[in-house]
């Protein structure tokens, strides 16, 4: 992957832009702007060669296998869903529920206090080390979403959070929920959304030489999910996208920095340098998908 800040600040522009052309922004806005962009174009800071980056693409194991040492620190991700999963959570009764890609069992944890016997799996031993930490009752596996170590029919209900992201195709990995859902079980998904991963959200992280590197990450459309469940004989109970930032300009407006921050791994430190046009292409765009489906 090739990552260079000044397509990802004309990019915000861009975005900006176009929905300046669907009728969102007037004429002061679109002239703002094209003059922020001609900036962006004579920085020379953002123009040198070096402001770029190659960054290499890791396996989920390889990257999670850094990344869970840091992982349970403070991740807005983590308040955007917890509400909207645990209101699902909560309108389903106690049983034995698989916690699939669990990670460091963040949503085992919800789960257990809600009293169901848990089983999380996932294919990174390093995040299912620190699972074991956080629940200790609960039962841990190594495996693969596409070949969970679980019985047909053996769970009541299967969460999947912020984890499908990583798979190519929707359609296996839904098949195996519902191949180990007995009948009338509830599958409860959040994931990136994908819009956000079309902007860039894929996880970073730096490899053990010090090179940046980005997570196997694929985008997902919303139909994908639906076609996918549907097709395995899932029913829709409740679909939400939170985590939209208010289309309100801050007052007093956010003046721009020029320092691009460490943008090699949290490329949203670039958003600093453009925040008007940042705040108007990232206006209601939800951060995260959630599904409940019902067998
Ligand atoms: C962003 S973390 C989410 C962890 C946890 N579900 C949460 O919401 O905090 C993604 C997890 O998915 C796991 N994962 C990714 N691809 C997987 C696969 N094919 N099979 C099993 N686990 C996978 C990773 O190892 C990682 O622990």
């Amino acid at each position: 992957m090739h990552q260079n800040p000044l397509a990802y600040l004309v990019g915000l522009e861009g975005t900006a832009l176009l929905r300046s052309f669907a009728g969102e922004h007037d004429r002061a806005f679109v002239e703002a702007r094209i003059g922020e962009i001609r900036k962006l174009l004579d920085d020379e800071t953002l123009a040198g060669a070096d402001a770029a980056v190659d960054v290499d693409r890791v396996s989920t194991v390889d990257g999670y296998r850094i990344w869970s040492e840091t992982y349970d620190g403070p991740n807005s991700a983590f308040d955007i869903d917890e509400p909207v999963v645990g209101d699902i959570l909560d309108g389903i009764p106690e049983g034995v529920a698989l916690d699939a890609a669990c990670g460091t069992g963040r949503m085992t944890a919800l789960l257990a206090g809600r009293g169901h016997r848990t089983v999380g799996v996932d294919s990174s031993a390093d995040m299912l080390a620190r699972a074991r930490e956080r629940v200790p009752g609960g039962e841990f596996r190594l495996g693969d979403l596409h070949r969970l170590p679980v019985a047909d029919d053996a769970v009541d209900l299967v969460v999947c959070s912020l984890a499908l992201t990583h798979v190519p195709e929707l359609g296996p990995v839904i098949a195996e929920f519902a191949r180990v859902l007995c009948p009338g079980g509830h599958l409860v998904i959040s994931d990136i959304h994908p819009e956000w991963v079309a902007r860039g959200s894929i996880p970073a992280v730096r490899l053990p030489d010090g090179r940046p590197a980005r997570l196997d990450t694929y985008r997902h459309a919303v139909g994908d999910y639906l076609r996918a469940a549907l097709a395995v004989g899932l029913q829709v109970r409740r679909c939400e996208e939170p985590g939209g930032r208010s289309a309100e300009p801050a007052d007093p407006p956010r003046q721009p920095t020029t320092d691009m921050g460490p943008w090699e791994d949290w490329p949203w430190s670039l958003m600093d340098l453009v925040p008007e046009a940042t705040a108007a292409a990232n206006a209601g765009v939800p951060v995260e998908i959630i599904w409940h489906f019902q067998g």
